[in-house]
């Protein structure tokens, strides 16, 4: 198969490049990034040399650039995207745009050019699922932040492009993703740095709020069996059975890394905070045969574990990368000015 895998130097992107390369020999994978502040050459440097791995950089909204590159083709799985929901409260327009016009302009060249394409989506746009609750596939989409509402409006126009013009399309709705090479924005990468760092700990609100998390090898192994056997038109869940509280996830942390309770800060919540996200995946386990491979304690020390053997990996990216500070102060000085210790 010769995949086109768009957000390749990301995080779950480039953990998928790895997996194919790993479990088909006989495919091709053409990488596509923009490398904006989040893609980072560094997560394929074992592939720089792989003669079935070629990198372009490029827009997935760029019409021109995607149709040159699909007659080549056979599939498209799609991890570009925006995803941090801070990021989204701050410009929802850039997530618009890359999240709904780049899923279209890749829709269309999958369209021209008979191609199968993988949408990577995410649980979010169910929105909060109340307690006791699992969202299954047909689920109705509540999507709450302009995040989730772009990825929500990207699988949209992938079930009308399969509805109008019977184009091949399968969407996977993954829950929170941790594992190696995570861009220090999101709880688990940002709050293992900043305890490695001895900064606090910003925790929104009173930390209660619930996410099921999966690792990426465990992620980027389900998307490629819907991508290979997933029904046309089909979204399938993704999760594994590791619902915790964030407050939870956190003494976690400081335990792992041997740092103090007393750096974590309850501070102003995030707007419209999802609660809880719960998803059913029995499509997937039964349909699919899909399970994932990580218990609960090795999916967060595989994670923990990782930052710590690889300072070099993020340092570049918190003391060197001005995009980083610009983000972190914009988002966490008020928070965090003022602010007590809690040992809670
Ligand atoms: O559920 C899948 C989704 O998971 C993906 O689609 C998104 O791309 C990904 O960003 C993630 O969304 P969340 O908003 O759940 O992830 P995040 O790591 O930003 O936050 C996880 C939880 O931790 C959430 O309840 C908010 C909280 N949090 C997060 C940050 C960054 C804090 O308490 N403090 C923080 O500084």
């Amino acid at each position: 198969m010769r995949i086109l895998v768009t957000g390749a130097a990301g995080f779950i992107g480039s953990a998928y490049v790895r997996h194919v390369l790993n479990e088909h020999p006989g495919d091709k994978v053409l990488g596509l990034d923009l490398l904006t502040y989040a893609g980072n050459l560094a997560n394929l440097e074992e592939q720089r040399d792989d003669p079935r791995f070629r990198f372009v950089r490029g827009d997935i909204a760029d019409a021109e650039l995607i149709g040159e590159l699909a007659p080549d083709l056979d599939a498209i799985v799609n991890f570009a995207a925006e995803s941090h929901v801070d990021r989204s409260l701050l410009d929802p327009g850039a997530f618009a745009r890359a999240n709904v016009i780049g899923v279209m302009t890749l829709l269309e060249a999958a369209r021209t050019h008979g191609l199968r394409m993988l949408q990577v989506s995410t649980d979010e746009v169910y929105g909060h699922v109340p307690a006791g609750q699992a969202a299954a596939e047909d689920y109705p989409l509540q999507p709450r932040s302009p995040y989730s509402a772009a990825k929500a409006g990207g699988e949209l126009m992938c079930q009308a492009y399969g509805t109008s013009y019977g184009t091949d399309v399968v969407i996977t709705r993954g829950a929170n993703t941790i594992g190696p090479r995570q861009y220090p924005e999101k709880l688990i990468p940002l709050f293992v740095t900043n305890a490695l760092l001895d900064l606090p700990l910003p925790v929104y609100g009173d930390g209660r709020q619930i996410r099921n998390w999966l690792h990426a090898d465990d992620h980027a192994a389900a998307i490629d069996l819907v991508l290979r056997e997933g029904a046309s038109g089909q979204a399938y869940n993704v999760a594994a059975d590791n619902e915790r509280e964030n407050l939870e996830v956190v003494h976690d942390i400081l335990q792992r890394v041997g740092k103090p309770l007393s750096l974590i800060r309850h501070v102003e919540d995030r707007p419209g905070h999802d609660r809880r996200y719960g998803i059913d995946t029995t499509r997937i386990r039964t349909e699919l045969g899909w399970s994932p491979r990580r218990d609960w304690h090795q999916t967060l020390y595989d994670t923990i574990d990782w930052y710590v053997a690889n300072p070099g990996w993020w340092q570049a990216i918190r003391h060197r990368d001005p995009r980083f500070q610009e983000f972190y102060d914009r988002q966490y000085s008020h928070r965090l000015a003022g602010v007590g210790t809690a040992t809670n």
